[in-house]
């Protein structure tokens, strides 16, 4: 072959292997959308191979920061909508869903919010008033562009007596601070999707308080159409029978489920589901010059596991969202403490596949109609 047929060829089995490489959004597209929470370098296109690579394999984005309290109203009479925008923008392009991440938080808010005019604590009226502004200028403003809001984030306890944590939102308003939330956030966008999101929701006491949580919000006529989990996984930790459970209790209550921060910490940790006060010791960081072959493989299963348990209830569960795109971005590189060097995500450092993401393509595929079907657990 002369060299110039010879690059055609090169050319057109590279074209042909693209064209057949399969993608997360479309292994799973009639099971759930897949997301990827993004950062205003990855939507302003600044990276541009991380831009590229999200479009191709997710359909549905969370700013991983952008539209907290912190960054959209930093104070009270100033909005920045300027980073938030991107996202809607970069969603369009690709033929993606937006979420909305947070209306309602105690933390990356300003302290301003909850401050009286005298520097100690404003009002109920005052902060419901203060709350309901901002929900309907920033739900108003993306208003039919969004697909749901995470209307608000880890307000249930971690332990204690109590079932909501102690947050300025809860001291300053009270309990019904929450259905206040989603009924104005129902007001500021009728067709946006309203959900409660949460970390450990996995262990059996935070999961029956969520339950308790939403029945009495749908008792009370609050309008709500999902429960996120956060998902933040470790290898082994929560057990696969916990993560059924909490799904199968969620979608019971007629609500949507979603995975909505999915990844999965390789680092060890002292004690499961808890940061690691210890993890600065020689050790604790152990894969600094990448993940060996072992560790690969055990993630892969990891993930293929529960994947397989959001296809057995893919009727119920809707989305499920990988908090991060590739691991050099992971905010689990700093937590619980910096200088970390995780490998929580489906794509390495220099934007490659791991070992997990062909798993869990994989299990995809086999799903797809007409394929050999996979025994689900
Ligand atoms: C929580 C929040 C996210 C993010 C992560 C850490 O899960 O919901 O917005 O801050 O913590 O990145």
């Amino acid at each position: 072959m002369n060299p110039i047929s010879q690059r055609l060829v090169l050319f057109l089995a590279a074209v042909s292997t693209a064209a057949a490489e399969p993608t997360l959004r479309e292994v799973f597209k009639d099971d759930f959308t897949v997301g990827v929470a993004l950062n205003s370098r990855q939507v302003s296109g600044r990276n541009e191979k991380a831009a590229e690579l999200a479009g191709k394999q997710f359909n549905s984005i969370t700013a991983e920061n952008d539209m907290k309290w912190q960054l959209v109203h930093p104070e009270p009479d100033r909005y920045r909508f300027e980073a938030a925008d991107a996202y809607f923008e970069f969603a369009k392009k690709h033929d993606m869903e937006v979420i909305g991440h947070t209306l309602v938080w105690h933390s990356q808010t300003p302290r301003w919010v909850f401050q009286g005019a005298d520097g100690g604590d404003p009002t109920r009226e005052e902060l419901l008033e203060r709350m309901k502004e901002h929900i309907f200028k920033v739900a108003g403003r993306y208003k039919g562009r969004v697909k749901g809001w995470d209307v608000v984030n880890e307000a249930l306890s971690d332990g204690g007596e109590d079932i909501l944590r102690d947050s300025p939102w809860r001291r300053i308003i009270g309990d019904d601070f929450i259905d206040h939330a989603f009924r104005f956030a129902r007001e500021a966008d009728p067709q946006a999707e309203l959900y409660y999101n949460d970390y450990n929701l996995e262990i059996p006491r935070k999961r029956d308080n969520c339950v308790k949580l939403v029945k009495g919000m749908l008792e009370r006529g609050v309008p709500i159409d999902g429960i996120g989990t956060q998902s933040h996984f470790q290898l082994g930790f929560p057990p696969l029978g916990d993560i059924e459970k909490t799904i199968v209790e969620f979608s019971k209550l007629g609500m949507k489920v979603m995975v909505t921060e999915l990844d999965v910490d390789v680092l060890p940790r002292n004690r499961p589901g808890v940061a690691d006060i210890g993890s600065r010791e020689q050790g604790a960081n152990p894969y600094t010059d990448g993940l060996p072959d072992e560790m690969q493989k055990k993630l892969a299963e990891r993930y293929a596991d529960i994947f397989e348990i959001y296809l057995k209830h893919r009727k119920h569960v809707t989305r499920v969202t990988f908090w991060g795109l590739d691991d050099r971005q992971s905010w689990l590189n700093g937590f619980p403490v910096r200088g970390r060097t995780n490998h929580p995500l489906l794509f390495d450092r220099q934007l490659n596949p791991k070992p997990a993401f062909t798993a869990v393509v994989k299990l995809g595929e086999k799903e797809r109609p007409g394929a050999a079907k996979v025994e689900l657990k």
